[in-house]
């Protein structure tokens, strides 16, 4: 099931996973998997049979009818099981139902497939993150 998380021991798990999968592993701190403006974005938690949280998402609205996927991350042993892909899945059905027609997400390098995969296109190199995960800016038009 993916949905937002709900109560204060999801919203925990929730950042967990983030800090686990995107910020602990560079040696970045606790808290540095969050933003100020976490409220004001949809939330997109993937839970197993158990009700653990195993991916996340993040959709925020750039600009008018633009989307911008951040903060995707799989649990590390449950990576290329299709869930990744089940959280943009349902990303992109939200996205859309609320007037989008363009998604757009800064990839890093090893993600790349991934969302080209999903029909996600390269514009252009974007930044560099903690000095050396060089990020892609991708696009994808969606249907009217
Ligand atoms: C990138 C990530 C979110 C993808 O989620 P996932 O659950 O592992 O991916 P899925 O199993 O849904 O993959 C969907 C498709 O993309 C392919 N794919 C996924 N990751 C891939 C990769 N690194 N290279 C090539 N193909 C890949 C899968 O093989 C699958 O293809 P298929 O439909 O033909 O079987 C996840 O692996 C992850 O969290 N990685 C570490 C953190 C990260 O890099 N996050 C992205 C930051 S921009």
């Amino acid at each position: 099931m993916i949905r937002s998380p709900q109560n204060q021991t999801e919203w925990k798990a929730y950042f967990e996973l983030r800090f686990d999968i995107l910020r602990a592993p560079w040696g970045q701190a606790k808290g540095s998997e969050q933003t100020t403006d976490e409220a004001q974005h949809q939330h997109f938690a993937f839970f197993n049979d158990a009700n653990q949280i195993i991916g996340v998402g993040r959709l925020d609205q750039t600009a008018p009818k633009v989307g911008q996927v951040r903060f995707m991350a799989v649990a590390a042993n449950q990576q290329g099981k299709g869930i990744g892909k089940a959280i943009m899945d349902e990303i992109q059905a939200v996205c859309k139902a609320q007037g989008c027609l363009q998604i757009i997400l800064h990839a890093r390098e090893v993600a790349l497939p991934f969302y080209q995969k999903l029909g996600y296109q390269l514009v252009e190199p974007s930044h560099l993150l903690f000095g050396e995960i060089q990020h892609y800016l991708m696009q994808k038009t969606l249907d009217a």
